[in-house]
């Protein structure tokens, strides 16, 4: 999977993300994780050196509202870059 995107509503802060992937996931206010590279768009790849991190976030999740895909979460015709 190259696309990641936090589920917000699962989100229960635990802060585990942003310790395994501080490149990729960081806390708004309320500490509820998002993916810094496209404000939690699901819409930007992940580069590849930061795969096996985003990987490990995803599995160490406890809510599993860490989400990872080959596509891009961004219906085509509305993607944001
Ligand atoms: Fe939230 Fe899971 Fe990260 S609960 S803070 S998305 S590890």
């Amino acid at each position: 999977p190259k696309f990641t995107k936090v589920d917000q509503s699962t989100c229960i802060a635990c802060g585990a993300c942003g310790l395994t992937a501080p490149e990729i996931y960081n806390y708004n206010d309320e500490g509820i994780a998002y993916v810094i590279l496209d404000d939690n768009q699901g819409s930007v790849e992940v580069p590849e050196l930061l795969r096996p991190d985003m990987l490990l976030a995803y599995e160490g999740c406890p809510t599993g509202s860490i989400k990872v895909s080959k596509e891009t979460f961004v219906e085509e015709g509305h993607r944001v870059k």
